[in-house]
């Protein structure tokens, strides 16, 4: 902000005009403040099978559609053609790892091009029940090198602005899956199996910037209100607080307004 307040010092003392560099200067970074507000952001929730990642999906999309953003949630595998193969293969055979990991690629790809890129382009938020990390993981876990895996993904799909890992015990996540869901464990979800992908998603979570890791076994709801303050005070102050992330201010002239975005997130939270 403090550059807004020496671009009107400079209008205000007529020191404007397109042959003045720092006046230039000034206008284009407000002009990507501008765009950076409107800008998409893309979230990703990750962990073990029976973490609650789906139903945090939902209570966040439903909070943020209450504050009237535009947000689309999916997840991976896809319910396209490459992710129903996957899906029937973990019930029906498995397939050999490096085809799985290909088919994988195939749906991730498809993914990006027909969902995640053009909702992002567009200024929506994209929410994720799993991405590249879970193939990191459960491949890494089934014998793939995990850093080559890592930085095979990252060279083709796009880095979230944040990653919400949702950490419970191997335990927990398949006696979830049982009562909760009243179904047994497929091929993807045996324990030894998941506590290795545990692991390897809290190895991640110690390297990645973009990941934030949240302890899973306390109830779903405070599970939501840590996942909302961290992105309150995350990537939704960065992208939509109207007047660049002074989010504190009270009397913020963007919240007496009913202007700011972040406001309106924040009160849609506070209303869940
Ligand atoms: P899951 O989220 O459990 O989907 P659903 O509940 O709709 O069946 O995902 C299915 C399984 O796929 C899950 O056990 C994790 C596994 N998986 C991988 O092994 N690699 C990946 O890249 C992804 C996205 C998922």
């Amino acid at each position: 902000m403090l550059f807004c307040t020496i671009l009107q010092h400079l209008q205000a003392h007529c020191i404007t005009g397109a042959g003045n560099p720092l006046y230039c200067l000034l206008q284009k970074m407000e002009t990507e403040e501008e765009m950076n507000r409107s800008s998409g952001i893309f979230i990703v929730f990750e962990g073990i099978d029976g973490a609650g990642k789906s139903t945090q999906v939902n209570l966040l999309s439903d909070a943020l559609q209450r504050a009237g953003e535009w947000c689309v949630s999916s997840k991976e595998p896809t319910d396209g053609k490459w992710g129903r193969l996957l899906r029937e293969s973990a019930t029906i055979g498995r397939l050999s790892l490096q085809e799985e990991v290909d088919t994988f690629v195939k749906d991730r790809k498809e993914h990006i091009a027909t969902l995640i890129n053009p909702t992002l382009a567009e200024g929506g938020i994209v929410i994720l029940d799993r991405y590249f990390y879970s193939t990191v993981a459960y491949q890494g876990a089934r014998g793939l090198d995990v850093d080559t895996l890592d930085q095979s993904m990252r060279s083709f799909a796009p880095i979230p602005d944040v990653v919400l890992f949702i950490d419970i015990d191997s335990v927990d996540g398949l006696e979830r899956i049982r009562i909760g869901r009243q179904e047994s464990p497929n091929e993807f979800e045996k324990l030894d199996s998941l506590q290795a992908v545990r692991e390897i998603f809290q190895k991640l979570a110690k390297r990645e910037k973009e990941i934030v890791t949240i302890d899973g076994r306390q109830s779903a709801a405070q599970v939501h209100q840590d996942v909302a303050d961290v992105l309150l005070g995350g990537v939704i102050k960065a992208k939509r607080c109207e007047r660049s992330q002074q989010c504190g201010e009270v009397a913020c002239p963007g919240r007496v307004d009913d202007k700011c975005r972040w406001w309106k997130i924040a009160q849609g939270f506070a209303s869940d």
